[in-house]
């Protein structure tokens, strides 16, 4: 049987978890593979949701956009946070996490053979979602501090393209874009008559005096941008599935198309915990985010120890993502590092041709003393081999 997936790349990360359930059975495995924060949503709110869990209408549809109160309440957050006017009423959407929002996007806005432009290293996951809609992407390779290339950007639009795509912060690079890049490339937007689509996941996952900043600021381009955010990381509620987009009314409109027909809605309880969240679990998160923060400093420390990685100390999530001197095949890399240390660490080429020769170290989940024993490994094999 042919099927239209056919040509579409199976989930790279998938494939690696496969490769290393021969080792996650041992006491010594050390994952630092998953894209993961260490926390669970806060204390008050899983009680909330526990005193709502028996209720009738915990267990059925919400509207397709979302129950409005968390509507309201992203609303007043992203207002507060990130100084993002949005109206509740018609300019929200939740969705099943960002992943679901930005493959509705995509099957929303892009025709069959337009592109999508993409800095590159890239998340896989974006691809497959454009190729799922038979278009391409068109990879502009980053500078040497992982912020996109303005200029190379605006050299690869064409008649085809449909939009550009950010990430900040981003995974794989933990860059936080600079707000004058990010706003060179809405004019370019504005100017091309393209949309921006900003996925926005680690929004809150920023340090060391960096801010994130969201294109979706610029109220004069309220048509030409599309916020996406989550739940997953910054509210450790990845398998609530639970985030939403943020775009024009008639955006949203065209975009309930879509939502209706893949998921009708988020689901219900999951909405009910991030509104939970939201009312009463901003100061704990902001206790992790400061625990995640010392985690960043410890790793950045030990990764300049091992002579083989050459990192850019970037200012967003919980990702390292270093050069590996003189490697070819970050595959072959991860696998003989999996063998001989027990640790798991994802290959740059995942993230795509210019990922080629780094590693991505995720420290999102671990302890002090894992983080310690994940780069004393490291430096092991690196001095071996
Ligand atoms: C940049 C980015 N966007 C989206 C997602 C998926 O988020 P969600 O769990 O909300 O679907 C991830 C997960 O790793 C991510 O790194």
């Amino acid at each position: 049987m042919k099927y239209r997936t056919n040509g579409i790349i199976p989930p790279p990360i998938v494939k690696l978890a496969e490769a290393a359930k021969r080792f996650s059975s041992s006491p010594r495995f050390l994952n630092l593979g998953q894209g993961l924060p260490g926390h669970i949503p806060p204390e008050d709110a899983l009680s909330s949701l526990k005193e709502r869990i028996s209720h009738p209408t915990t267990h059925v549809y919400t509207p397709d956009e979302g129950l409005l109160e968390l509507r309201e309440e992203i609303a007043l957050y992203v207002r507060q946070k990130f100084d993002i006017d949005s109206d509740p009423h018609n300019e929200i959407v939740i969705t099943a996490g960002a992943n679901n929002a930005f493959a509705g996007v995509i099957l929303t806005l892009v025709e069959p053979n337009q592109n999508v432009i993409m800095p590159s290293p890239y998340y896989f996951n974006s691809v497959m979602a454009v190729n799922l809609a038979s278009a391409e992407i068109k990879a502009v390779s980053v500078d040497s501090n992982f912020q996109p290339n303005v200029n190379d950007i605006e050299t690869a639009i064409d008649e085809k393209t449909c939009a550009i795509f950010l990430i900040s912060p981003n995974n794989p690079t933990g860059a936080v874009y600079d707000r004058n890049k990010i706003d060179a490339i809405v004019d370019l937007c504005l100017q091309h008559d393209i949309m921006l689509i900003s996925d926005e996941t680690y929004s809150s996952m920023v340090f060391e005096g960096a801010e994130h900043y969201s294109p979706r600021v610029r109220r004069e381009a309220e048509h030409n941008v599309i916020t996406i955010g989550s739940f997953s990381k910054d509210f450790g509620m990845s398998g609530w599935r639970v985030g939403y987009v943020i775009g024009s009314q008639e955006f949203t409109k065209e975009f309930l198309k879509v939502q209706d027909t893949m998921t009708i809605c988020a689901p219900t309880a999951g909405q009910i915990l991030a509104l939970e969240v939201l009312k009463k679990g901003l100061d704990t998160v902001e206790l992790e985010l400061q625990r995640l923060s010392h985690l960043r400093n410890l790793a950045y420390l030990r990764v300049r120890e091992i002579d083989a990685l050459d990192v850019v100390h970037t200012k967003g999530t919980f990702y390292l993502f270093p050069r590996v001197k003189d490697c070819q095949d970050s595959r072959k890399l991860v696998m003989d590092i999996l063998q001989s240390t027990g640790t798991l660490i994802l290959p740059g080429a995942i993230f795509g041709e210019d990922g080629e020769g780094h590693v991505r170290i995720s420290i999102g989940p671990l302890t002090p003393e894992a983080v310690d024993e994940a780069f004393d490994r490291l430096s092991d094999f690196f001095k071996k081999n």
